[in-house]
């Protein structure tokens, strides 16, 4: 795998089910931006390498993630293999990266538990109402003031219910958005 850098080393990688060049820029600005000390994010790939040189460059914060890249066949043919060469290469590069390979139903309860707060975190797993809820009400005890919650896939029908009760509560400032990916800030 060729080595990855700086942000622009991730633009032209093609890897099924990860988030797009665009919206893999502005997760990266948003790192930067908001110099989050903690962050989760659930579905790991091109994200992850967005977050990971996004914090080294902050020169500060942590990432773990939680992904199992056979768990929904989103990655057939290929990808799934293709996402745990990354992670090889990541570990060797970022030794201060967590990476669990585990259901994030079980895992994620444990990890919250133990994690001191979230600064930011990115849902980018199982893409059901029921499940996003799930994470969400999850990690809202450790979320803090002023930290980002974002999610993928925000124009999927099945999720407009999620969308609508984030977009509606008076905790949570919109922030921006490109094609699929959205973020809210905490007040
Ligand atoms: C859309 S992909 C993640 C894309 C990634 N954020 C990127 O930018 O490349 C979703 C991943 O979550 C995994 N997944 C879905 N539900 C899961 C679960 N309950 N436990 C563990 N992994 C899960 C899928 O197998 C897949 O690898």
């Amino acid at each position: 795998m060729r080595k990855i850098h700086k942000i622009e080393d991730v633009m032209t990688w093609n890897v099924k089910a990860s988030i797009k060049p665009n919206e893999r820029l502005l997760l990266y600005k948003m790192i930067k931006e908001h110099r989050p000390e903690y962050v989760l994010e659930t579905g790991s790939g091109a994200s992850t390498v967005c977050i990971l040189l996004a914090l080294r460059e902050n020169e500060f914060g942590t990432l773990t993630s939680i992904d199992k890249p056979d768990f929904d066949g989103c990655r057939k043919r290929g990808g799934s293999n293709k996402i745990r060469k990354l992670w090889e290469n990541l570990k060797m590069h970022y030794p201060d990266w967590t990476v669990h390979e585990e259901d994030i139903v079980e895992k994620l309860p444990l990890v919250v538990d133990e994690i001191p707060h979230i600064d930011f975190f990115l849902d980018d797993s199982f893409h059901t109402s029921e499940h996003v809820f799930f994470e969400f009400d999850l990690i809202i005890h450790k979320l803090s003031k002023g930290g980002i919650f974002a999610m993928h896939d925000v124009g999927a029908a099945k999720l407009q219910s999620f969308v609508k009760a984030l977009d509606d509560n008076p905790e949570f400032e919109s922030l921006e958005r490109v094609r699929a990916l959205k973020f809210w800030r905490r007040k």
